[in-house]
This record gives C-alpha cells, sequence and structure tokens, in this order.
C-alpha cells in the first residue's frame, strides 16, 4: 500500500469526509469554506484521492523536484537512509503529498503523526522504537511539538539514539537506546516558530511556492481526469486562475464546479459553465479567501491606502501576527496587492481596483 491511513484526528476534524453527494449545491453561505486556504473535512477524502504517488505526477515546483530527485537517488545508490527533510510553505501547496513522495521513491513506508499529536516524550519514544530500518516519519505542523518532545529528537536525529530517563530525583539515570536508522520528513506553515536548533537538525530544506495559472491548470486536468470530470481546456483554465495558487483549492473548486456542471449545465465543464459556476459560489476573482478580504478591506477602507503595522492589522482582524505574516501575507504580495514599507503594509492600486474603490496616493 502506498499511503498509510491518515489519521483524521491528527487534523482535529471528524473521521469522515464529505463526498460529492453530501456537497450538494449551496451558493454564497458555504464561500468561507469554499475558498478558505486550511484543510476542510471534505478535503480528506478529495486530498487521497488525487494526491500524487510519485515525483512525475507531483506537478510543478520543479526547482524542489529536480532537488529531491538527485539527492532520493544518491540515497538509493548508497543505500543509505536518506537526510531529514523540512518544507515549508502555506497550507495546500502540497507538503504532506511530498511527503509520501519522498517515502514512495524510496521505496520505504511512511508514518504519519504531527506535532500537537505527540504530547509526551513517552509517545514519540513508542513512534521511533516502533519504525523499521529506513522508514520515513512525517511530521505535520512540526512547529507544534513541545520543548521536552522536541529534546528527544534532537539525539534521534543526529545519532539515531534515545535517551531516555528512568526514576526520578537523585536515584535517576539515563539510558540511551539506538533506533533504527529513518528519515524525519517534516511540514510546517510557520518557519519562523521553528527552533534553531531544530531546523538546524535538517539536512534538506524547501519553501514551496505558490504555483503559477499553469501549473494549476495541469493540476485541475490531471485531477479531472481522476474523477472523470469531462472539461474543457477553458474550464481548467478559469478554475486555476480562481485558485489562489493553491493545488488544494483548485482541487476543491473543481469538485464544486463539477457539481454544479452536473446539476444545472449538463454535465460537461467549459469555460462558461466554469465562470458561471464559480460566481454562483461567489469566488473571488482572484481566488483570495475571506481573511485575504479582510486585509485588503482594512488596508483600503479603514486606512485609506496608508501603511499601517502588521500587528495592528492583526488586532484589528483577531488574527495571530506571525500567522498572518506567513501563511496569508505571501500571496498578497505575490500578487502585488500590498507592499512591504517601513512603516507597514500598503494596499498597491491593484487592492484598490480589486475592491473597486477609486485610489486615492496618500
Ligand atoms: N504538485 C502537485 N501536483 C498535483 N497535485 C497536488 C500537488 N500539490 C498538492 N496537490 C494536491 O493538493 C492537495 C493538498 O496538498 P497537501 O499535500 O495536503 O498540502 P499541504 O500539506 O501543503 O497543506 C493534495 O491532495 C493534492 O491532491
Ligand atoms: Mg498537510
Amino acid at each position: 500500500m502506498i499511503w498509510e491511513a491518515e489519521d483524521a484526528t491528527a487534523y482535529g476534524v471528524g473521521g469522515q469526509g464529505l463526498g460529492s453527494q453530501a456537497s450538494s449545491l449551496t451558493g454564497p453561505g458555504v464561500q468561507e469554506r469554499l475558498i478558505a486556504a486550511e484543510l476542510t473535512e471534505g478535503d480528506l477524502e478529495v486530498d487521497r484521492s488525487l494526491r500524487p504517488a510519485l515525483l512525475d505526477d507531483y506537478l510543478g515546483q520543479s526547482r524542489v523536484k529536480e532537488n529531491l530527485r538527485v539527492l532520493i537517488d544518491a540515497a538509493r545508490q548508497r543505500k543509505d537512509t536518506l537526510d531529514h527533510v523540512l518544507f515549508s510553505g502555506p497550507p495546500g501547496l502540497g507538503k504532506t503529498t511530498l511527503a509520501g513522495v519522498v517515502a514512495n521513491e524510496l521505496g520505504v513506508a511512511v508514518k504519519t503523526t504531527s506535532g500537537p499529536a505527540i504530547e509526551r516524550t513517552g509517545d514519540l519514544a513508542a513512534i521511533l522504537t516502533n519504525l523499521q530500518a529506513g522508514d520515513v516519519l512525517f511530521i505535520d505542523e512540526i512547529h507544534r511539538l513541545n520543548r521536552a518532545v522536541e529534546e528527544v529528537l534532537y539525539p534521534a536525529m543526529e545519532d539515531f539514539v534515545l535517551d531516555i530517563v528512568i526514576g526520578k530525583g537523585p536515584a535517576a539515570r539515563s539510558i540511551r537506546l539506538d533506533i533504527p536508522p529513518f528519515t524525519l520528513v517534516a511540514a510546517t506553515t510557520r518557519t519562523g516558530l521553528l527552533t534553531g536548533p531544530l531546523r538546524d537538525r535538517f539536512g534538506i530544506s524547501f519553501r514551496l511556492d505558490y504555483y503559477s495559472a499553469e501549473e494549476l491548470r495541469d493540476i485541475v486536468v490531471r485531477s479531472a481526469s481522476i474523477l472523470g470530470v469531462e472539461m474543457e481546456e477553458g474550464g481548467a483554465v478559469e478554475i486555476a486562475r480562481r485558485s489562489r495558487g493553491t493545488p488544494r483549492l483548485a482541487n476543491r473548486l473543481l469538485k464544486r464546479v463539477r457539481d454544479y456542471a452536473e446539476v444545472r449545465a449538463g454535465g460537461v465543464i467549459t469555460e462558461e459553465v466554469a465562470c458561471r459556476a464559480l460566481s454562483f459560489f461567489e469566488v473571488d476573482g482572484l481566488g483570495l479567501d475571506a481573511l485575504d478580504n479582510k486585509v485588503l478591506d482594512l488596508l483600503v477602507n479603514t486606512f485609506g491606502g496608508r501603511p499601517v503595522g502588521l500587528s495592528t492589522i492583526a488586532s484589528a482582524l483577531g488574527e495571530d501576527a506571525g500567522a498572518l505574516e506567513d501563511v496569508y501575507e505571501p500571496f498578497l504580495l505575490q500578487q502585488g496587492l500590498i507592499q512591504r514599507t517601513p512603516r507597514g503594509r500598503q494596499a498597491t492600486p491593484r487592492a484598490f481596483d480589486h475592491l473597486g474603490v477609486p485610489f486615492k496616493a496618500t
């Protein structure tokens, strides 16, 4: 089996995903969820069925792929374990997918867990002692590991040993256990929250970027063929264009547009059908999600285009400043909707245009 059953609870959601039957044609009410960057319940099922298993099926991110190909081939030739790998970047860009791809390309099993799921050092010890030599251990959201657990991870990553303390107080003693050599693959949306010592222990580190419209189009085409959806090129282009540079969103929109096409438009996703469906679901022309739009609204309307400090934006929106900076801001910057100035974040003319507000220079 290529993929280990994934522990849905690790993501803090219930087990059953929403199939397409359940995702009835609801309009604007679902908007927030439909375009939210984070993982939603329905995604677990879609993600699994559409997830590429090998590097060749993984589209885009060519720099990351080329590097991984070399590193993996080298490890295989030397019959050595691959160095520990860290993938960082905003949600939905393919970090979890890559962890599986790495294991599949190495021809080893993958055990999946997440930072918040490993509560005590004993939990980690149990996971590590149960690995087979060469296995991939995937820790999602590694920035959420607690410190005590992290300290146990250091010698495990470096020397494949576990230091276990037995007893308490003056009688306590530490014993050292060997564990099988393994490759830690970790993912994080928040590199800034990783401690220096942890970051230093990854021999390989990649930051995933937003996908181009062409790459997303290829992903939509691939997904449509897996799902058996009839789609014209123009339909794929339209879905890709509104997917916020994010494959997870592209797949989610594809499923919604398919539902719409089946019920309202004879089943085939043409450009025209995709446009109608996406406006029915009120998906923004740039694929921006609700929070993206709130940020723009604040900068354009509340602050009238003046520069605003990150912490001010964060508290006005009730969001964490770090999350805003790592998860949301990159896309808005990449799209040229906001800019960073020495005095704070500022809306660009394009942001005014997007909100339909006349631009005024400050
Ligand atoms: N490079 C890619 N090529 C094709 N599909 C992709 C790619 N990256 C991500 N996907 C799709 O997007 C979904 C979300 O990816 P995932 O790995 O869960 O993102 P992350 O872990 O970064 O949040 C996956 O189910 C997969 O179908
Ligand atoms: Mg993930």
